[in-house]
């Protein structure tokens, strides 16, 4: 994933025979040809024998921080019922109910399960709370295991302001994000005309235009439902990704291809909801630059598994098992505007993950096997 690298041998960066040296907090120090100078001295050595390392996985669109169990909604849902956003309340009521210890457990255990499966850097929503106290608990926990953490508050209207939805707004832009500021680097908004939970155009502006002025990143849900106008706002914003991407039309392609705005799709959403997949060809022939990430959430999509994602790419979005590797960790790194993760290069954090197999194909080709775990320094 550094194509860069004087000994590369391909378009994202491969090296065969390589070896490499970890620091501290697994910076590498060092990556090049095994046979070659091995650059800094090592306290420790492993030989991985043959195996691939790629990496750690880039998780740039999560919800992690939740209580309570939506299994019988997926479950309907294998049987026909639709996805509108209406059982977001039930985990708001949960996560409202559950204690700071609570929730840290069940964060950490969730952060642990995606760690095992080889994901670095993971980013973080707010967003089951929609309430001040709530929302700044969350992401308070969140911010005690990443620094990307986003400020959902405009997730969905919650119950109680169902008929006085301006006033949701302007506390979402205004206290509720003056709190949130001290915990977050991103905003983000569900912008979905499919839902009556989720924000309008307009609601979904106001939200991010005052997230913008308050020194947040932008973000944005978009056309996870239908078509709708998520894509074109989060281009017109200058947003750093629009998430979900599912119904687009050939003019949110275009606007896509002409602006900045990583696309980041979660194929994950498409097989919990039987909605049909994106079309990330059209996408990528278009030069758009693309991420893969789970949206790990009670709802959509209750998968911590960055593999299980990139199989589903190479599936049923047709990417390459290059394109999808790429996608899931320098694309979501893109995504998050940074540049020294989701790389292996000298000074480049956030790990690596190695794949139990001799190439990162297995990934899509053995789908379901555990075959990526991270490979860290610490004890
Ligand atoms: O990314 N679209 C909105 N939010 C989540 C789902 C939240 C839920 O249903 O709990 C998503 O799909
Ligand atoms: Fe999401």
């Amino acid at each position: 994933m550094d194509p860069e690298h004087p000994d590369t041998e391909d378009a994202v960066g491969t090296l065969h025979d390589a070896a490499l040296v970890l620091g501290p907090d697994d910076q590498v120090l060092w990556v090049g040809r095994a046979a070659a100078d091995h650059g800094p001295d090592a306290d420790h050595h492993l030989d991985l024998g043959g195996r691939a390392v790629v990496p750690a996985f880039v998780d740039s669109h999560t919800h992690l921080v939740f209580a309570g169990d939506r299994s019988a909604e997926f479950e309907a849902r294998m049987s026909g019922a639709a996805y509108d956003g209406g059982g977001i309340a039930s985990t708001v009521a949960a996560t409202r109910a559950a204690t700071d210890d609570e929730l840290r457990r069940l964060l950490a255990d969730r952060v642990a399960e995606m760690r095992d499966q080889g994901t670095g850097v993971v980013e973080i929503k707010s967003g089951y709370g929609l309430d001040m106290a709530t929302e700044t608990r969350l992401l308070r926990l969140a911010r005690e295991v990443t620094g990307e953490v986003t400020f959902l508050g405009g997730h969905v209207v919650p119950p109680e302001y169902r008929s006085c939805r301006g006033d949701y707004v302007d506390l979402v832009t205004g206290p509720m994000l003056a709190a949130a500021a001290a915990y977050a680097r991103w905003v983000d908004v569900f912008c979905e005309p499919h839902s009556p939970y989720a924000f309008t155009e307009d609601e979904a502006r106001a939200i991010l235009v005052a997230g913008r002025a308050a020194g947040l990143g932008l973000r944005v849900h978009g056309n996870q439902l239908g078509a709708g106008p998520g894509v074109r706002l989060a281009v017109e914003l200058d947003a750093a990704s629009v998430d979900h991407c599912t119904y687009l039309t050939a003019a949110d392609v275009d606007a896509l291809a002409g602006g900045s705005t990583v696309a980041t799709l979660l194929p994950g959403v498409e097989f919990s909801t039987r909605h049909p997949y994106p079309d990330a060809r059209a996408l990528l022939d278009a030069g758009v630059r693309i991420a893969l990430a789970t949206d790990c959430n009670p709802g959509t999509c209750f998968t911590s598994s960055m593999p299980f994602v990139i199989a589903l790419a190479v599936r049923e979005l047709r990417l390459t098992p290059q394109e999808a590797l790429w996608a899931a960790t320098r694309g979501a790194a893109d995504s998050l505007g940074r540049d020294d993760i989701g790389r292996i290069a000298v000074a480049a954090r956030g790990g690596v993950t190695v794949i139990d197999a001799p190439s990162h194909r297995h990934l899509a080709y053995r789908a379901g096997v555990p075959l990526a775990r991270r490979l860290t320094t610490a004890p």
